[in-house]
């Protein structure tokens, strides 16, 4: 899960935006979602997608504590089918002030594509993991095992987003590295 100093950066950022609505892509035990849930106000809402929903249940009573369960809507899937559902209705079309990514790397370049449509211009798209433990500054050689094959997928994301001319992007070294794409076409 993400490390506390990444849950405050998030929290701070969604408070400035004055996010409403998210998504959040990869939920585990609920530490990133607990800290957005906590920086929405009180009719805020995310749209939490997972297929590990027994992970959620071991965070579910520290949300429930928190006071902030009512603006959880938790989806128990893999994000892409849920994505795809969401955006057959116009509705969810740029409706989203803020995206949260932090699931199977290899698919980030995927949610970029759907994720780009529902947030509104001004809205962020977050992506976790971006340095890969660092591997992405690596010579492949000098990488572990293990290591490789999300490597390529988060360096593949990593020069997509710096040349997709829809967004504005930062990469902060913070945790494994966060990218923040800002919506601006
Ligand atoms: C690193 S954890 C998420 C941690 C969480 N965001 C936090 O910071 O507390 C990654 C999660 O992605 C989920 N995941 C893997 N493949 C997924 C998919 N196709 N769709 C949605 N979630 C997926 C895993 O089940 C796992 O719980």
């Amino acid at each position: 899960m993400s490390p506390p100093d990444e849950g405050q950066l998030l929290s701070m950022l969604l408070k400035l935006m004055n996010a409403k609505r998210t998504i959040e892509i990869g939920v585990f035990t609920g530490y990133s979602l607990l800290a957005t849930a906590l920086a929405l106000p009180h009719d805020g809402q995310i749209v939490a997608i997972d297929p590990d929903r027994e992970a959620y249940e071991v965070g579910l009573p520290f949300i429930q504590k928190a006071g902030v369960e009512h603006k959880i809507n938790f989806i128990q899937s893999d994000a892409l089918s849920v994505l795809d559902e969401m955006l057959r209705n116009d509705k969810n079309k740029m409706a989203f002030d803020f995206v949260f990514v932090d699931a199977d790397k290899d698919n980030y370049i995927n949610y970029h594509e759907k994720a780009i449509q529902m947030v509104k211009i001004g809205g962020v798209i977050a992506y976790d993991n971006t340095l890969w433990f660092s591997t992405v500054a690596s010579e492949e050689e000098d990488v572990p095992e293990f290591f490789r094959p999300y490597r390529k997928a988060i360096i593949d994301l990593n020069k997509r987003l710096a040349s997709d001319h829809r967004v504005e992007i930062v990469q902060i070294s913070i945790g494994d590295g966060v990218t923040l794409c800002r919506r601006i076409i």
